[in-house]
């Protein structure tokens, strides 16, 4: 058994927010582990932080006219406050760009200096003229040699997927400029992973295939058998950890060669001088968790990295997780197909249990996996509502009705032994097992309840002690939903506590205690609120973060006139409106459509009051099939434009018109 347990989560890059792709990914699975062995009692550390390097975040810096450290201390804020109000525990979560992560980073570098790993190597890339700079692979745009796509990337089509090298794109544009590019010398530091593979890798990953999961171990053995080539550490760019060698001016690190070594700056951000105890000392097990895209760089580069620096422990487990598709389709950032937890936490306040719950039931641990809105209220509504709540509901409000509130003196009826279970499924990363096993936990006190029917012995004087063994015995049950529940469920956990009028969990179902008040745990998810999720989603406009990307989205594949003018568009005028009840975003708006008055709900009111619209004239979609949100019935939808900036617009007649003209 070892003393100590480092888990690492892959640190999230900060050039946006992060959404459920993520959560199922890396955060969810490692928070569920941290709080698993924590409640084992044993010695743990939980490290993450923020990738703020790399090329992606200066082109983003120089679409929204920013400095690269304000668009990472944007969106470090917005990622550290989301994960956090999630529940998610890090001992420390850093940044790559605090001052002690590059000199961590820069003693790594030079001690592989200075025990001659490194291999120099000079190659021709391509080079800006006019911005006088080096261009990565994303700072080059050219034709796709493989579907002619005119904006393809250096290393990878957006439109047919190809990866390619930017020296096979034809017509190549600096993104910088729009200048073609020259080829140009350059020198850089190169990892020799083929040596490493052969002095290390092939051994040490052969002996991972009893312990690693096996779409980790497949999927590393295959760049190995593929052999793998000497990568380089450094580039030519200036956002970055400096390199720290003479000659090597104007060069940074490769931002796969710093970012592992956050988890290192990190845990001596959070251990001070303890810090070797977590990466040296051979009582330590590490464990990095992440999602399938990362697995190459933690089983292969960062243990190829601490075996070339020597000293450091390696990693005992990488349990990476396959991906997470949402409503069918893959999660896009720059489509916004996708859900963002701090939209989420927003949107539904108090609801992170039921997130976690859902993404908990779906982790992609062998395979990807889907989320889809219905199920996320199916499964609130027919399982955390109908299953759990109802169930720790009964009993507290059966404790109040027959012993006022106090925990009756009776019998404990036998109960399995609902641990072994979660044990055995969590100790092997099953973590959408365990949460069955936990699932079970309420199933069985459910049924207990029901075929004990205390509200039928009560009714029996030579029954009493029955009521009070039921409901004894039931008590338990809710101790230990609310026990395993820190581990799956924290604030639920959480509320069990207060329902119990219990301190910690530590405290027993003791005889004669008064327990709390109920408070419902979980409340039905309506239609309509998913209706409306549903709706976002297809409307798919970018967020702020990327709404530059808005102008770049591929135009809608073509339709045929006959479509077009299945389309009744209208002006229309709108006559009144009000904010819905108990919503951010939605707008009751009457609109006057010449020969009728229509109602509409529209998702507007973040952007505008209502007594400013009245009288407006505006585009009106009117066949659109009713829906009903906040059970009022919607009929049609107005037109919107998005500005870049996020704003709205409505897209009105240049000149007064009449109500019901025909747009066409
Ligand atoms: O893929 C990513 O989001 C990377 N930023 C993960 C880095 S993990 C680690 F090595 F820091
Ligand atoms: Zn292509």
């Amino acid at each position: 058994m070892p003393k100590r347990h480092l888990i690492t989560c892959a640190l999230p890059y900060a050039n946006g927010p992060i959404h459920i792709g993520h959560i199922a990914g890396c955060f969810l699975p490692s928070d569920i582990h941290h709080r698993y062995l924590k409640m084992k009692g044993l010695d743990v550390l939980f490290v993450c932080g923020t990738d703020e390097h790399g090329v992606p975040i200066t082109l983003n810096a120089k679409k929204e006219n920013k400095s690269p450290q304000q668009v990472v201390n944007e969106n470090h804020a917005i990622i550290a406050k989301s994960l956090s109000k999630f529940g998610i525990q890090f001992d420390r979560f850093s940044r790559t760009t605090n001052q002690l992560h590059h000199e961590t980073a820069q003693d790594f570098f030079k001690t592989l200096h200075e025990n001659n790993v490194f291999k120099k190597i000079t190659s021709e890339q391509f080079y800006d003229q006019e911005a006088k700079q080096f261009l990565a692979d994303r700072y080059i745009i050219g034709t796709c040699p493989n579907c002619s796509y005119e904006n393809a990337y250096g290393d990878q089509c957006e439109q047919c997927g190809r990866t390619s090298n930017p020296k096979e794109l034809l017509n190549p544009k600096s993104v910088l400029t729009g200048n073609k590019p020259v080829l140009k010398e350059t020198t850089n530091w190169y990892l020799p992973l083929d040596s490493i593979q052969e002095e290390f890798l092939d051994d040490w990953v052969n002996n991972q295939k009893d312990r690693w999961k096996s779409n980790v171990y497949g999927q590393c053995k295959s760049w190995l058998n593929d052999g793998l080539k000497p990568r380089a550490m450094t580039r030519d760019l200036d956002w970055g950890v400096n390199v720290p060698i003479q000659n090597a001016n104007n060069k940074v690190m490769y931002v796969w060669f710093d970012a592992p070594i956050g988890y290192i700056t990190a845990t001596k951000e959070v251990a001070g001088d303890q810090w070797t105890k977590w990466w040296k000392d051979s009582e330590t097990e590490i464990t990095h968790f992440l999602g399938k895209d990362n697995i190459v760089f933690h089983t292969i580069i960062f243990p190829a990295m601490l075996h070339a620096h020597g000293g450091f422990n390696l990693p005992t487990n990488v349990p990476a997780n396959e991906f997470l598709n949402l409503e069918g389709n893959k999660i896009s950032t720059s489509r916004n197909h996708a859900i963002w937890l701090h939209e989420y936490l927003k949107e539904f306040p108090d609801k992170t249990d039921e997130l976690r719950y859902v993404i908990n039931s779906i982790l992609p641990e062998t395979k990807d996996a889907d989320f889809t809105w219905k199920d996320y209220q199916a499964k609130v509504n027919n399982e955390l509502v109908a299953i759990l709540g109802n169930f720790v509901n009964r009993v507290i409000i059966l404790t109040h009705k027959y012993f006022n509130g106090k925990i009756p003196d009776g019998n404990l009826d036998s109960l399995p032994d609902f641990s072994a279970k979660i044990t055995a499924a969590l100790d092997q990363f099953n973590q959408r097992q365990g949460l069955e096993a936990f699932m079970e936990i309420a199933r069985y006190g459910n049924k207990y309840l029901q075929d004990t029917a205390p509200w039928k012995l009560i009714k029996d004087d030579d029954n009493q002690q029955n009521v009070a063994d039921c409901i004894l015995t039931c008590l338990h049950v809710v101790h230990q939903i609310g026990l395993f529940g820190q581990i799956f469920l924290p604030d639920t956990s959480h509320k069990i506590l207060k329902n119990l009028n219990l301190k910690s969990y530590e405290d027993k179902i003791a005889i004669g205690h008064n327990i709390g008040e109920s408070k419902l745990l979980f409340e039905k998810v309506e239609d309509d609120v998913i209706e409306r999720q549903i709706i976002k989603l297809n409307q798919k406009t970018p967020i702020n973060t990327f709404s530059q990307e808005q102008n770049n989205q591929p135009l809608k594949p073509m339709i045929q006139y006959d479509d077009f003018v299945k389309l009744d568009i209208r002006v229309a005028t709108i006559t009144a409106a009000e904010k819905v009840k108990k919503t951010d975003r939605l707008l009751h708006i009457t609109l006057d459509i010449g020969t009728e008055t229509r109602e509409v709900v529209s998702g507007i009111a973040e952007h505008f009051a209502p007594e400013d619209i009245i009288g407006k004239q505006v585009t009106y979609l009117a066949n659109l099939a009713p829906r009903t949100l906040k059970g009022i019935e919607s009929n049609g939808m107005i037109l919107m434009a998005e500005n870049v900036d996020g704003s709205l617009r409505f897209v009105s007649p240049d000149e007064q018109t009449k109500p019901g003209s025909i747009i066409s």
